[in-house]
């Protein structure tokens, strides 16, 4: 073998042995791959599980009004109870703070997660129609709780379910004209001018104080629901020295916040001065067994299993009715108990 020829077949040799590094260097690498995608993919597993049993749960996404009340309070604790995980739900719950805006947001929200339903408690009557079309174009049933909206088309909401405020008025001035006597000087305290919660308990005052000349309103100013607000309004009647005798406060809030003005001014509530509000919550209805309140229109706020049924309906195929009305009663000192405030949830 010349020179050259011995050349040639070391290089062959280098060659050889090249590719046979090369060769198992792809295999390494191959290996290195497959050993990565099988680590990749079971370390994924565990969350993939989490999102695969969470995306067994139904979502609902929830625009509350705020708390500003007792009753709101209740309400917002009504719905996390029946939209639990356990019951097979995922509540994405927004609070508002009283303010429309993000209400319209939240919806908005909603509907870029593409939650299964949307609820909502509007704070308002009005206002509703461009973000409703927007959820019925997207698919998504709406249900309306607590209190109601005026829209133009009624087809852009699934259903509503809720109080009767405008019944609750009238119970309260049923209740006047049955248990007070001579000329009625009243002081309202308002809930969020616009809310179907103030509109109909100021439409049943407006109509008692139509049907009676010797009812007489002294002063109206809206306290959105709020205690500090009904105080504020009330040192300021007291200020002004204006004369009542009725306060018709529209709800136990806002009444609370009456009584302690009045007591800041020695006047004895329930005694000195009639006392109704509306809700019906367990301390107001301490307050009417106490004499501090007289009357009390419940207005019920557990609408999470009754919100919750309007859905396993249309998850059934089936249609719910579109309005559900909820049956509410009142208390005073005749037909009150502790036996019966024991027995109420809120
Ligand atoms: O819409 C229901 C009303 O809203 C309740 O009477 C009041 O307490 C709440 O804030």
């Amino acid at each position: 073998m010349g020179k050259m020829e011995g050349k040639m077949k070391n290089m062959k040799n280098i060659e050889k042995n090249n590719c046979c590094l090369g060769k198992t260097l792809k295999r390494v690498f191959l290996i290195s791959y497959f050993l990565f995608l099988i680590f990749a993919f079971s370390s994924c597993s565990g969350p993939q599980k989490t999102v695969s049993v969470e995306s067994d749960l139904v979502v609902v996404g929830f625009s509350q009004v705020g708390s500003e009340s007792d009753w709101r309070k209740a309400n917002t604790i009504s719905m996390q109870d029946a939209f639990s995980a356990e019951n097979g739900y995922r509540l994405i719950l927004d609070d508002a703070q009283q303010k429309q805006e993000r209400q319209i947001t939240a919806i908005r929200n909603f509907i870029n997660q593409g939650v299964d339903y949307i609820v909502l408690a509007p704070i308002t009557m009005e206002g509703w129609d461009t973000v409703l079309t927007e959820a019925k174009a997207a698919g998504i049933p709406v249900i309306i709780v607590d209190r109601m909206v005026d829209t133009d088309d009624p087809d852009i909401f699934t259903c509503w379910v809720g109080s009767d405020t405008r019944r609750e008025g009238d119970t309260a001035v049923q209740w006047m004209e049955k248990n007070l006597n001579g000329p009625l000087r009243i002081m309202h305290l308002q809930g969020n001018i616009g809310s179907s919660a103030q509109a109909g308990r100021t439409d049943g005052l407006d109509a008692g104080l139509q049907a009676h000349p010797d009812w007489e309103l002294v002063f109206r100013a809206p306290g959105d629901f709020v205690q500090a607000k009904g105080q504020e309004l009330m040192e300021e009647v007291l200020e002004k020295g204006l004369d009542f005798n009725v306060i018709y406060a529209e709800n136990d809030n806002m009444a609370y916040g009456a009584v302690n003005a009045l007591k800041n001014h020695d006047i004895v509530p329930g005694k000195d001065v009639t006392i109704i509000s509306f809700d019906a919550a367990h301390d107001a209805l301490h307050m009417v067994l106490s004499g501090e309140l007289n009357l009390d229109v419940e207005c019920n706020p557990l609408h999470g299993p009754r919100v919750r049924a309007l859905i396993e309906q249309l998850r059934a195929g089936k249609t719910p009715q579109k309005y559900t009305y909820v049956d509410e009663v009142y208390f005073d000192s005749e037909n009150l108990t502790e036996e019966i405030i024991a027995e109420r949830i809120y």
